[in-house]
């Protein structure tokens, strides 16, 4: 029997449209140990980088109202650590598993897509572009010259899903969506954090310990901002597109999709607990028997927004 939640994603099949955000599942391992992976659409592993990287210096979690700011600064153990210590039982999850790459130049990008992109056991790509490249400083996500390219190098190296995941910290979020799907992207994610920062005003001095004293802000106090993102991308683009911002139960689910989103992932909540994302599962599944929701799929986009006014 089919799975009354199952959706596709792009050239993806999902059991379902719940998937957990990059940075705050680990690679599913731990989990795995006390959960049942089997219900669960998918796992998008910490940003896997070249080098190990170490992030940066403490603190690095701040609590702020109903959100998270956070400067882990992307502390992963680099290719060679990931492939030694983790790929073997991220590769046995019975999900979806996506590894999510962020380079510091668009040839780093295109090396790791390769590293694992004819990997049987890999079932897509995300590339983190929300970080700072080597040359200019600014992330590769801002600016849609550098965006283009830089997914373009990315397809060539691999046939599987290609998934795009976008910084919201831009002015216009259509013309990075556009020049993701120029450059050959299948899949577009949205959103990464918000830059934010927390201020100690008797010590004048940032909350976070990173070099810049920002850090990114995440859960529900993103949520209506992912949702904003979501709508225009969806208008901008014909590519399916993730819904990633604050949330934390099926009813959230929903107005991803009715906002255009095809599957969604939780980040923040996992912090709640590792089991979280299972319950919203259930909670959706509940849900689409209680309230006779039908395919998934005529939910996604049919937002309707009156036109002409104000
Ligand atoms: C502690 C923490 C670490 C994160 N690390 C990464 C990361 O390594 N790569 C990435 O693409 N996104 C990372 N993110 C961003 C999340 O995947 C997600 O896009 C963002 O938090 C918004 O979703 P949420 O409000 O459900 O948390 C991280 C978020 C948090 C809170």
């Amino acid at each position: 029997m089919t799975d009354p939640l199952a959706i596709s994603l792009g050239p993806l099949r999902l059991r379902n449209p719940i998937l957990v955000a990059s940075g705050t599942f680990g690679s599913g391992e731990e989990a795995q140990r006390s959960l049942d992976l089997h219900e669960l659409g998918g796992v998008v592993t910490k940003s896997v980088t070249r080098e190990r990287r170490r992030g940066n210096p403490p603190p690095r979690i701040h609590e702020t109202a109903s959100g998270m700011l956070n400067s882990i600064g992307i502390m992963n153990p680099g290719l060679d650590g990931f492939l030694e210590h983790h790929l073997e039982a991220f590769r046995a999850l019975p999900c979806a598993r996506i590894v999510n790459v962020a380079g510091e130049s668009s040839a780093d990008f295109a090396n790791l897509t390769e590293s694992f992109g004819a990997d049987p056991g890999i079932d897509g790509i995300e590339l983190n572009v929300s970080c700072p490249n080597v040359s200019g400083g600014l992330d590769f996500g801002v600016d849609p010259k550098l965006l283009e390219p830089l997914v373009a190098e990315a397809r060539r190296r691999t046939s599987k899903p290609l998934l795009v995941k976008l910084t919201p910290n831009v002015t216009d979020l259509a013309a990075t969506a556009r020049a993701a799907e120029a450059g050959g992207a299948d899949i577009l994610c949205l959103v990464n954090t918000y830059q934010g920062m927390a201020v100690d005003w008797r010590r004048r001095r940032p909350e976070l310990g990173s070099p810049t004293g920002m850090g990114g802000l995440s859960g529900p106090a993103i949520k209506p901002l992912a949702l904003a993102a979501v709508h225009k991308v969806r208008r901008a683009v014909r590519l399916p597109i993730v819904g990633i911002g604050g949330i934390t139960d099926a009813e959230d689910v929903m107005e991803f999709l009715v906002a255009g989103a095809s599957a969604v992932q939780v980040g923040t909540a996992n912090f709640r607990g590792p089991e979280t994302p299972l319950q919203i599962v259930r909670q959706l599944a509940e849900l689409h028997t209680r309230e006779k929701l039908g395919a998934l799929s005529d939910w996604v986009g049919t937002l309707q927004v009156p036109r002409g006014r104000g």
